[in-house]
């Protein structure tokens, strides 16, 4: 049976022992494991039903700590890590000998991050090893963003969850690659190429090639509910029977209430953000022919938004 609460010393033991555990960040919430215990990180896969070519990304709490589980650490990673941790930001970096290949799936590069969530951060400081932990979701659902969530699809599978309340960021982490020579942007997130390219110059970007064997989570079609989505002013409507709507700030009139999500009443980016993925589980429980889903505007993190709206779409 999962538990749910606030108890950072029994989610720690649980780990130290080679259990998961299901931990917030501010970003969605992660399914836990010891990364340096191979049998334990082998769990996650199984309980996520993930490919093994996808790689996971490792969270810990400070950068001493990360310079042991990385082998080199360029200035221009630095600079961002000083810069956007503890946040929402991941950095693809030659691991040290100590991460397991079980982690990367056989890559050199390790998936970085310090995440800013207060219970994770003390539960990361409570136990003297780093989490390797990949969104809490089965393989190509949408992320979760509160407990709920986790204990809706995982809860038999997993002995415990921390409950950290809903996520304030929402969607993942931005992913920034150092494997190469040039920073690439593998994935769109909160922290923006604007904001990265104002910290370290120009970078590149490289997102959604379903052909990409290094971002392998990046599949164009990823993040998607059972039920079809649909852009919404890709499809007009002439049927709006069985048919939901998620709106970014203003109501549809032909679709009634409960049918209906409005992601930010006040048209807040991040507030539409924050409420995206739980728009999307709510109307999937509905069982639906069809979900109808407005874009969002494309500046800052709209198009990290609309990064995941697309993706939906092509579930
Ligand atoms: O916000 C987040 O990043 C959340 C929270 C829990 O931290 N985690 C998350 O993990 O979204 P996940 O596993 O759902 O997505 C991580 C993606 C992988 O699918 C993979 O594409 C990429 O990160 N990744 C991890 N390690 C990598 C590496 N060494 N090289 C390239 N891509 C990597
Ligand atoms: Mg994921």
């Amino acid at each position: 049976m999962t538990r749910t609460g606030t108890d950072i010393q029994f989610a720690a033991e649980l780990l130290c022992n080679g259990n998961v555990v299901a931990i917030p960040t501010e970003t969605v919430y992660g399914l836990a494991a010891n990364a340096l215990n191979k049998e334990a990180v082998a769990a996650i896969f199984r309980i996520k039903n993930r490919p093994d070519f996808d790689p996971l990304i490792v969270h810990t709490h400070s950068i001493q700590e990360v310079n042991k589980w990385v082998s080199i650490l360029p200035p221009k990673a630095e600079m961002l890590a000083k810069k956007f941790w503890p946040g929402p930001l991941t950095l693809v970096l030659p691991k040290s000998d100590l991460i397991p290949y079980e982690v990367t799936s056989g890559l050199d590069t390790v998936g970085i991050r310090i995440p800013d969530h207060p219970l994770t951060l003390r539960l990361l400081q409570a136990v003297n090893f780093p989490l390797a932990a990949p969104s809490a979701n089965p393989f190509g659902y949408v992320s979760p963003t509160n407990a709920q969530h986790v204990e809706d699809q995982l809860g038999e599978l997993i002995p415990y969850i921390l409950d950290g309340g809903s996520c304030t960021v929402g969607i993942e982490s931005t992913i920034v690659s150092f494997a190469d020579e040039k920073p690439v942007i593998l994935r769109k997130g909160l922290i923006s190429r604007e904001m990265i390219e104002e910290t370290i110059g120009p970078v590149d970007m490289h997102i959604h090639s379903s052909s990409n064997p290094k971002a392998p989570g990046m599949l164009a079609s990823h993040y998607a509910p059972k039920t079809r989505v649909v852009i919404a002013d890709a499809s007009p409507l002439t049927d709006a029977s069985k048919t939901g709507y998620i709106a970014f700030a203003a109501a549809h009139r032909h679709i009634p209430a409960d049918r209906q999500v409005i992601l930010s009443p006040k048209a807040d980016l991040y507030e539409a953000a924050r409420s995206l993925y739980a728009a999307l589980r709510r109307l999937d429980q509905k069982h639906l022919d069809r979900i109808l889903i407005e874009k969002v505007p494309e500046t800052g993190i709209g198009a990290a938004i609309n990064d995941r709206i697309m993706r939906a779409a092509n579930g």
